[in-house]
């Protein structure tokens, strides 16, 4: 704690330093309209740069532009607590059993998933022509950015449209099964779980309905 708020003192410190001497040297330089670095940035001109969202389609070595990242690592399950399923990092898993059933939490995962996500994330999170595919992203992504964006949201422009995902943080029909959606869609991308309905599944462990009830406050 301490060391972490020195760190922060010192960067803020060196903060004030550099710009402290950017501003003298600004007044070194003389006459002349000073370029502040805070002044509001120009619009971008005209053919705003393409950043792709990522589409549907075929998922060729240009699809996937961004940098390598560490992804989601490998989803097989490493520990078991009251039917939920973590891997080795201790990130929420799937279970798919031989005859195709899954656990509790992927089959929530689904429920939950195609009641507040699919409208623009498509069904069996496929996509659509509005919002990325999310079978994809949590191939790329880490379970941590993944949190992040639902939480927090995300707004980009796509040659001038606006992209928004909204933020869910307060919302505790999202934020309750954060973790169930995320190991569906997990499921379905690292695993090939098939589209639709899973079939077969877990009953639904006591805990769950007492974690669920703790969270959404009853
Ligand atoms: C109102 C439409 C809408 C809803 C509802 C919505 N999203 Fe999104 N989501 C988007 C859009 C649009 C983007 C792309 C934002 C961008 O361009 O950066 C996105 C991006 C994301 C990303 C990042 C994907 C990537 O490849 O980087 C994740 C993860 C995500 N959404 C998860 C969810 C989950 C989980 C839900 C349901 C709880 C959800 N979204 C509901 C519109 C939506």
């Amino acid at each position: 704690m301490l060391a972490r708020s020195m760190i922060a003192g010192l960067a803020a410190l060196a903060f004030v330093v550099s710009v402290l001497s950017a501003s003298v040297s600004a007044q070194d330089s003389g006459a002349g309209p000073a370029t502040s670095s805070t002044a509001p940035a120009e619009p971008p001109a005209a053919p705003v740069q393409q950043q792709a969202i990522p589409a549907p389609a075929p998922a060729g070595p240009a699809a996937t532009a961004p940098a390598p990242q560490a992804g989601p690592g490998d989803p097989a399950v490493a520990t078991e607590e009251n039917g939920k399923f973590f891997d080795g990092d201790s990130d929420p898993t799937f279970q798919i059993g031989p005859d195709g059933s899954v656990d509790w939490y992927t089959y929530s995962g689904f429920r939950r998933y195609h009641s507040e996500c699919h409208v623009c994330h498509g069904p069996d999170g496929e996509g659509s022509s509005y919002a990325p595919r999310l079978v994809d992203s949590v191939k790329r992504e880490t379970y941590a950015e993944f949190l992040e964006v639902v939480a927090s949201g995300r707004i980009n422009v796509h040659g001038g449209v606006q992209s928004v995902m909204p933020a869910f943080g307060t919302n505790l029909n999202v934020m309750c099964y954060v973790d169930d959606i995320y190991v569906y869609l997990r499921a379905r991308g690292q695993a090939d779980l098939p589209r639709g309905r899973p079939g077969k599944r877990a009953d639904k462990p006591p805990t769950a309905t007492e974690d669920e009830q703790a969270c959404l406050g009853f």
